[in-house]
């Protein structure tokens, strides 16, 4: 059977991940989580006090890039790979309410987007990969032979996200979730480099009222009818 690459971008907590690490099993694909690599990079600058609570200093973390190593590593147990930042397991760490009001700004930063996108094309240069994010079948792999924009709701979206929050034993209100979720949006849609828009030719699914397995159904069919 053929390989193919599959982009999936969309706007923040549409589920993106959760149904490119489904489709990913089922075609036995390798899945990336571009959106992880900006966090583990985010953590990074965080951990340093390149940003701190109001001050963000662009040109320390665009000098130190050059020690800043992402990686991932398969975990047999939850079946996709965790990403590690300078060799430590930080997959947890940078799923933080708090990383997550960092990372867009981080994400807007051209010499940043740079260093890992072509890390993103190193690791789907064999195909058989899914990839999630915000710029994957418009600047990653332009030529993926499948595009999805997944859309839904901001508040079916914050409400995802503040569930998903407190089963991490976060302690984070719904309105600073729904405000995150908006200005991540914001930020990320109208950044000058790569901005998150709809690639010509991708499928939009709004999953605002679809089932997690409705949904997967939908994108496996059109993912098997590529291949
Ligand atoms: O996918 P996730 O919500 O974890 O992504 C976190 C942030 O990383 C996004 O809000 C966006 O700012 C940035 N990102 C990006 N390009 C990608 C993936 C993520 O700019 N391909």
């Amino acid at each position: 059977m053929k390989k193919i690459t599959i982009a999936i971008d969309g706007y923040s907590s549409t589920g993106k991940s959760t149904v490119a690490k489904q489709l990913a099993k089922a075609l036995g694909y390798v899945y990336v989580d571009s959106g992880a690599m900006y966090r583990a990079v985010t953590l990074y600058a965080m951990q340093q006090n390149i940003i701190s609570k109001d001050n963000f200093d662009v040109n320390r973390l665009v000098s130190e890039l050059d020690i800043v190593k992402i990686s991932f590593k398969y975990n047999e147990q939850l079946g996709f790979a965790e990403v590690y930042l300078n060799g430590t397991n930080v997959e947890n760490d940078i799923r933080t309410l708090e990383v997550s009001q960092n990372v867009s700004q981080v994400a807007e930063i051209s010499e940043v987007r740079r260093m890992l996108v072509l890390q993103q094309q190193q690791m789907g240069k064999e195909k058989g990969v899914v990839m999630d994010g915000r710029d994957i079948g418009t600047v990653v792999f332009p030529d993926a032979e499948l595009k999805f924009f997944m859309t839904a709701s901001a508040e079916t979206r914050a409400q995802r996200r503040y569930k998903e929050l407190l089963e991490r034993h976060e302690d984070v209100s719904y309105e600073d979730v729904l405000k995150n979720v908006e200005s991540r949006d914001l930020i990320d849609s109208t950044r000058e480099d790569s901005p998150l828009m709809k690639a010509k030719d991708a499928l939009e699914i709004d999953n605002s009222n679809l089932s997690l397995a409705a949904q997967f159904e939908k994108i496996y069919v059109l993912a098997q009818n590529a291949i």
